[in-house]
């Protein structure tokens, strides 16, 4: 099959479409040929080297965190798909490699594609549908009411994170350019901070909840925008123990890790709120809640553009620099 793969970390024009051996479904595998996948910037920092302490992979390394496509093999131990069933995942971290014609994907991480949607659409959302639900169900419990301030709301995971916060009953602000104001407010944004002409610390107070996808100087601000107990919970910023030890790092790595952290922490007590960072997973349970979430109606994907296959490295580099509009950017395979 074809891969879009790297042969080395550290080259940002890197990655080219490679021949490499089909993958084999294992008993608790899908096979799935994939018929689209989005670009995250986890792809680019796996590129780039700069997640090797933490996603050790050997190279080459096909790249791609997120995929659509239709089953064609099941192992022996796998009852819950069959061949032809179109579905969609994030695939755990340490099998990724979507920019590619085939991908043998766990059972578990694996949900059924959204019928409402294309193969395009479905491809945009694994990795940022299930990080917003991670945030916001599972780490910091937003209820009816609450008030909560989503960065970077024209983003992959902002674009999400913000119609599950709605969905979830919460007063919802984000932080976005002019250009995507009407967007946001349309995706259920009540509050919409230009974050190029306006300063979200002067304007925002008393917020529950934050999700931070963009970490330095928004995290210490966002710090500040919170009511006594209130939670940042941050996908950019600096790790901390706990997300240490789900990775099974040493306790050498663990400390230097929630070390990395120790300011903010700090910063967060002495303010009366609390700090974490997350770390995405795959899981197939939650994926399928999304499924019914964007059936119904509550959730819709944004696509800014789709690219073809042997365009991936555009794709990338568009995604990475420049881009028109919001969203999600996506490969076609098929
Ligand atoms: N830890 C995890 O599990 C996890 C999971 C998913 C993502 N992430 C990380 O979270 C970050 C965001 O991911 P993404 O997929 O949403 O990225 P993305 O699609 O590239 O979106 C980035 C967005 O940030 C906006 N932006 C830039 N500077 C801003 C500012 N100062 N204030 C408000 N918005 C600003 C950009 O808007 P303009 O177009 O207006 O510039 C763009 O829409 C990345 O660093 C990614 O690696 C982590």
């Amino acid at each position: 099959m074809k891969a879009f793969m790297i042969e080395r970390y550290g080259d940002r024009n890197g990655g080219r479409i490679t021949e490499t051996p089909d993958p084999r479904a294992g008993a608790e595998d899908v096979l799935v040929r994939v018929h689209a996948a989005s670009v995250n910037p986890l792809d680019f920092k796996i590129r780039d080297g700069d997640l090797k302490a933490i996603l050790p992979y050997r190279l080459p390394l096909a790249l791609g965190n997120d995929l659509a496509g239709v089953v064609v093999e099941v192992g022996a131990g796998v009852t819950c798909f069959a061949v032809g069933d179109e579905v969609y995942a994030r695939p755990d971290k340490d099998r990724i490699g979507t920019f590619a014609e085939l991908v043998a994907v766990h059972r578990n991480d694996l949900a059924p594609k959204p019928a409402t949607l294309t193969m395009e659409e479905a491809a945009s959302l694994p990795l940022v549908a299930l990080t917003s639900w991670q945030a916001l169900v599972e780490r910091a419990q937003v209820q009816p009411g609450q008030k909560v301030l989503i960065h970077a709301g024209s983003g992959g995971v902002g674009t999400i994170a913000i119609q599950l916060a709605r969905h979830l009953g919460a007063h919802v602000a984000t932080t976005a350019g002019a250009a995507n104001a009407g967007l946001v407010e349309e995706l259920g944004a009540d509050v919409v901070v230009d974050y190029r002409t306006q300063d979200f610390e002067e304007v925002l107070d008393g917020y529950d909840v934050v999700l931070d996808t963009l970490g330095g100087e928004t995290l210490e601000k966002s710090l500040r925008v919170l009511k006594p107990g209130g939670k940042v919970i941050s996908i950019a910023g600096p790790p901390d123990a706990n997300f240490a030890r789900e990775l099974g790092a040493n306790p050498v790595l663990r400390q230097a890790m929630n070390a990395l952290s120790w300011k903010t922490r700090r910063h967060a007590k002495r303010r009366g709120v609390t700090y974490s960072f997350l770390f995405m997973k795959a899981d197939g349970d939650r994926l399928r809640e999304l499924t019914r979430l964007v059936d119904a109606g509550e959730i819709r994907p944004v696509v800014d553009r789709v690219f073809s296959f042997d365009q991936t490295r555009e794709a990338m580099e568009y995604a990475g620099k420049g881009r028109a509009k919001a969203g999600k950017v996506v490969v076609a395979m098929r």
